[in-house]
């Protein structure tokens, strides 16, 4: 099958990301002019109206969203979406939000809720840091998850990583009283950058001790990145931090 996201035919995206450019200093990702194809156009006009949420910048009612007051996910950067549709089908108990700036796998993602029908997941195409700012309640997140974040390993880059003190200190604020907090990563100096900021988060308590990772639970599949990572001899570190009221 050919890859539908991947050349002939690009139109500009329907739904051009439309970030408050230049507000913050620093973004954990650099928009590529990428290519736009009839058939992510289509996942875009065809289920964006279902599953899409236009970035308001004010608090969201997500029980109007979803029709329903359940356990809430967050998924950061969900890149082609595999993990999450995974969850969505696995976990239809709990309501997933997820949040992804890079078009193609928006649409791609788009096209496989489309063909599964599950309606408990909604999808921003927007800056994750801009939509837990201003469009997620505190308190509100019984789970918040980030596989494989950008390694950004040069060092010149680093400074673009999510993981960072006040990045930490916004996840702590909208999780619930008995929240948890999932990473996955396959960059041994970005593991141990998460433990450096994350062990020291005054709310979170690494569930495996100060600098420990758990085995990969089931509900994280193994993706794309992980699969490359472990082409290139990479580890892969799962760390899971519950929300510690202290
Ligand atoms: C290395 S990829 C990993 C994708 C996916 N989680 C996986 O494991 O296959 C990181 C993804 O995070 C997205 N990303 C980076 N910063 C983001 C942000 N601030 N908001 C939303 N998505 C972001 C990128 O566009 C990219 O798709």
């Amino acid at each position: 099958m050919t890859d539908p996201f991947s050349s002939e035919g690009a139109k500009a995206p329907p739904k051009p990301f439309t970030a408050t450019e230049g507000r913050r200093e620093i973004r954990s990702f650099v928009l590529r002019q990428g290519r736009f194809t009839p058939a992510q156009q289509r996942a875009f006009d065809d289920a964006w109206p279902r599953f899409g949420l236009d970035y308001a910048g004010t608090p969201r009612d997500f029980d109007a969203t979803f029709g329903r007051s359940a356990p809430r996910i967050v998924e950061i950067g969900f890149g082609n979406g595999a993990a999450l549709r995974h969850s969505v089908r696995m976990d239809p108990a709990r309501d997933h939000i997820g949040i992804e700036v890079h078009a193609p796998g928006v649409g791609r993602l788009l096209n496989a809720l489309a063909e599964d029908g599950n309606d408990n997941v909604r999808v921003y195409h927007h800056d994750a840091v801009e939509v837990l700012e201003h469009e997620i309640a505190d308190g509100m997140l019984d789970e918040i998850r980030i596989y494989f974040p950008d390694p950004w390993h040069k060092k010149r880059h680093n400074k673009r990583r999510l993981v960072k003190p006040a990045f930490a200190a916004l996840l702590v604020r909208k999780l619930a009283a008995d929240g948890r907090l999932h990473l996955a990563t396959d960059w041994a100096d970005y593991a141990e950058q998460m433990w450096d900021v994350l062990d020291a988060t005054p709310g979170l308590r690494n569930r495996a001790g100060p600098r420990g990772h758990v085995p990969r639970p089931p509900w994280r599949p193994q993706t794309h990145f992980e699969t490359r990572g472990q082409k290139l001899g990479h580890g892969v570190w799962d760390l899971i931090y519950d929300r510690d009221p202290g």
